[in-house]
């Protein structure tokens, strides 16, 4: 039996020194010292031992047992301290390395200059408005003054979605939503997205940008309709900006116009920038027509007001030079980063 127990000993020590995880130490107490553990085992034979045996063998198992929990202690405590030095060392945060630059966007062209746009007339008391770029075609043609057979619907080539909604080919639509909700004084700028179905090349994309304004009100006269378009020009291209109006034709404003500036290239000597013309339109303009007003439940003896519609892209692409159109869609951070 003292053999036995020495053996288990032993045993015992060498498993727990070899032992790698908690659960391995576990089942080596339970398989030990457990109730039908090897060491209990033994214990339970003493009764068959000879009086003066029992209290030696009893002693030295008391001692195997005590000397296999304090091994059993010692190695939990050893695993213990090894886990918590590998999760330490997993968790550890080196705070002095450099971090990463997130990469900044930039404000793309078309919204620099809308941007523009839209401060200027917002600091001459107008307000922003917004409305569908899916349109019925009594908004986009019939209510301004453009029925089914009339010349222009050619001339604005039109995505039809079915036979009475478009994509709007204009922002004038704008002019009808905004009669019909709002009573004069009226004094709004509508920017947004048309659509023509032109073939995308250098100078034309079937989506582009047109800024659209109207001011409705008593009294309203073509003075009115120079002096703003003409501080508008003055304010984006600077204060000694000259421009000129030149009569033109659009379904929806009697009389209509469209404004140049002199060319800021050769200062209106003409080049290539202007075509030799000296000047560069960047606008369409009018009275409203009094059909227009009428249709929209506005008395046309009472109200007067002017229109005008401009393309952001070409202002955009004067502005910067930018020769090709498909580079403001096409979305190159490279050509973007530039502005
Ligand atoms: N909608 C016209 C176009 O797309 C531009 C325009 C001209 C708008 C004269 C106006 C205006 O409001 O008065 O060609």
């Amino acid at each position: 039996m003292k053999e036995q127990l020495t053996s288990i000993l032993e045993k015992t020590l060498t498993d727990i020194k070899a032992a790698e995880t908690f659960e391995a130490l576990d089942a080596i107490r339970v398989n030990v010292l457990g109730k039908k553990g090897e060491l209990t085992a033994i214990l339970k034979q003493m009764g068959k031992l000879d009086a003066e045996m029992r209290p030696v063998i009893g002693a030295l198992a008391n001692e195997v047992r005590q000397s296999l929990e304090t091994a059993l202690e010692e190695a939990k405590a050893v695993m213990d301290e090894k886990e918590t030095a590998a999760k330490l060392a997993r968790e550890a945060l080196d705070v002095t390395m450099p971090g990463t630059i997130p990469v900044l966007g930039k404000k793309h062209p078309v919204s620099i200059v809308l941007d523009e746009i839209c401060d200027i007339f917002t600091g001459i008391g107008f307000t922003i408005a917004d409305g569908p770029e899916v349109e019925l075609d009594y908004y986009n043609f019939e209510a301004l003054n453009i029925p089914q057979g009339h010349p222009a619907r050619d001339e604005q080539d039109t995505f039809y979605v079915s036979d009475n909604i478009v994509l709007r080919t204009q922002t004038s639509p704008m002019q009808i939503r905004t009669m019909e909700n709002k009573k004069p004084p009226i004094r709004i700028l509508a920017p947004g997205r048309v659509f023509r179905s032109d073939a995308l090349d250098a100078t034309h994309s079937p989506v582009f940008h047109q800024i659209e304004g109207l001011v409705v009100a008593k009294g309203i006269t073509m003075g009115d309709l120079k002096g703003t378009l003409e501080l508008f020009a003055k304010r984006l291209y600077g204060e000694d900006t000259k421009v000129r109006f030149r009569p033109h034709h659009f379904p929806f404003t009697e009389p209509s116009a469209e404004m140049d500036v002199q060319c800021f290239k050769c200062g209106g000597k003409g080049c290539s920038l202007c075509k030799g013309e000296g000047y560069i339109e960047i606008l369409g303009c009018g009275m409203v027509h009094p059909k227009v007003l009428e249709v929209c439940g506005v008395d046309p003896e009472e109200y007067t007001g002017f229109a005008f519609g401009m393309g952001l892209e070409r202002l955009v692409m004067r502005k910067y030079k930018i020769d090709d159109i498909r580079l403001l869609s096409e979305n190159d951070v490279r050509f973007l980063n530039q502005f």
